[in-house]
């Protein structure tokens, strides 16, 4: 059978498409470059070979996982240095996936989630404080506080361990160093390799921040051996668990290594999420009055419990829709399994070469959701509205085998942050005006600022 070629952007000698790729924030140049390509095209990276898919047709195709299998390559495969083949990293068929996989699994179910329910608050309060007490003339600079609440939430969960964000007007180190590590790993997979020797300064500081990280984790650890807790956090699963099907417990290293992986892929993706929605509802007057009547109905002036939360049906709404327009994991990389593969009937795959799903393009495709796909619509992600969608037209948390372990935590997480943020707060942005703008090298709104003003009755 005849295959159509997949188009290659034009791209320069030596460099390939290096110009055509926005390095401080690439989803945007990847939904121009979806736009004038369309459902699929192929681009030069450094020297290698991706090709982005756009549409939800051809990624559905991609989900599945006889076919398909995530890939680790560019800036993921950086990551290996310093989180080796942790859960999120590790490259299909590796071992340590299959057993921390089985592991951690029941850690992060349902039930488990639930049980972290008080902690979650403890450090939700800790913002409402925050914002109550600086009062309604502070401007509040969003992302730096939903980085504090996220980050100060899964550190507590995970390990019970307290970076106390909201204490310090500086980001705790740890931060400084995760931030560092993920902006030199992109940035590492984006440069040609002959060009290195350049870049001595960037490596040694790529070094520091992992070995800040690591050295940071292995003392927690050493502290919860020599100070065991009754309770359950991820840590001590990953101490005391083991693996149904072999009997063997996780090394050290490897907990490690899943420690920090928890960190990174735990704060940022639940921070930017939350930082995105307050943009959008604050534009949406409509929906923030929806939201907040919602809030007032269900919760009232309780203290939130966690049955308030499965009342709520407008808020999860809101978040499904601010991660259709806005997936703070914004790419999957999959590569096909078994060789050589056709794709939408047409389109040759090598084996080895990643399949970038851009899930900001895709999330947007007009086949499914209409002409409006680029406005902000939370009724459409209603419940009823939601289960109708066709199967894979929503993927901000991944697919199949390696979708996220930690979707039910980021949802508890940011469910109980929007409500508990009503309940207390009437919002407004600073400047009115405002209009989206990316944060480089990382997936949130760039300089959103807000007012929080008690509602009435809680002074
Ligand atoms: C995997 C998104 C929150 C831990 C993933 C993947 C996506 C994703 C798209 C698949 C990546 C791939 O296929 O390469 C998100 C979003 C979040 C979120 C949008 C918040 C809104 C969290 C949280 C945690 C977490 C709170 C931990 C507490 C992980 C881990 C993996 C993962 C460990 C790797 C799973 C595996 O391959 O076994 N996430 N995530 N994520 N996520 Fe999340």
């Amino acid at each position: 059978k005849d295959t159509v070629p997949i188009p290659q952007v034009p791209g320069y000698p030596l460099v390939g498409n290096m110009f055509d790729v926005n390095a401080e924030t690439p989803m945007e140049s990847d939904m121009r470059l979806a736009k004038q390509y369309g459902e699929i095209y192929s681009l030069d990276l450094g020297g290698n070979r991706v090709i982005h898919i756009n549409t939800i047709e051809l990624l559905s195709e991609c989900c599945d996982e006889k076919r398909f299998v995530k890939q680790v390559p560019l800036g993921m495969a950086e990551l290996r240095h310093g989180i080796n083949d942790g859960l999120f990293t590790a490259r299909f068929g590796e071992r340590n996936w299959d057993k921390a996989h089985r592991i951690l699994v029941p850690a992060f179910g349902p039930l488990s989630i639930n049980g972290m329910f008080d902690d979650m608050k403890d450090i939700a309060s800790q913002l409402v404080m925050k914002w109550a007490r600086h009062g309604p003339s502070h401007k509040v600079l969003v992302t730096d506080d939903f980085t504090r609440l996220t980050l100060d939430t899964i550190s507590l969960c995970a390990m019970d361990y307290r970076f106390n964000s909201f204490y310090s007007d500086k980001m705790h180190p740890f931060i400084n160093a995760m931030n560092g590590f993920l902006s030199i790993s992109e940035k590492r997979a984006e440069r040609p390799a002959y060009l290195s020797w350049f870049y001595q300064a960037e490596d040694e500081k790529f070094q520091k921040d992992i070995k800040y990280m690591r050295d940071l984790s292995y003392e927690i650890i050493q502290h919860r051996i020599e100070n065991p807790r009754r309770g359950r956090d991820l840590l001590d699963a990953m101490l005391t668990g083991k693996d149904p099907q072999t009997g063997e417990s996780l090394t050290e290293d490897s907990i490690v290594d899943n420690l920090i992986t928890f960190l990174i892929a735990g704060h940022e993706t639940t921070s930017g999420m939350l930082s995105f929605l307050f943009y959008y509802m604050l534009k949406n007057p409509e929906a923030y009055r929806k939201a907040q009547q919602e809030v007032d109905s269900v919760i009232g002036k309780e203290s939130m419990q966690l049955e308030h939360l499965k009342k709520l049906k407008y808020i999860p709404a809101m978040l499904r829709e601010t991660l259709r327009l806005e997936p703070t994991a914004t790419v999957i990389f999959v590569g096909a399994k078994n060789g050589p593969e056709l794709l939408g009937g047409k389109y040759y795959i090598e084996p080895d070469v990643p399949l970038a799903l851009q899930l900001s393009a895709i999330h947007r495709d007009p086949a499914v959701y209409g002409e409006d796909a680029d406005k902000w619509k939370p009724e459409r992600m209603l419940d009823e509205e939601f289960a109708k969608l066709p199967k894979h037209a929503w993927k901000p948390f991944g697919n199949g085998s390696r979708a996220c372990i930690g979707r039910p935590f980021a949802w508890q997480e940011a469910m109980m942050a929007v409500a508990i943020g009503l309940q207390y707060f009437n919002f407004s942005l600073d400047d009115p005006a405002y209009e989206l703008e990316y944060e480089p090298y990382s997936m949130k709104p760039r300089g959103l600022y807000i007012h929080a003003k008690l509602r009435h009755g809680w002074t």
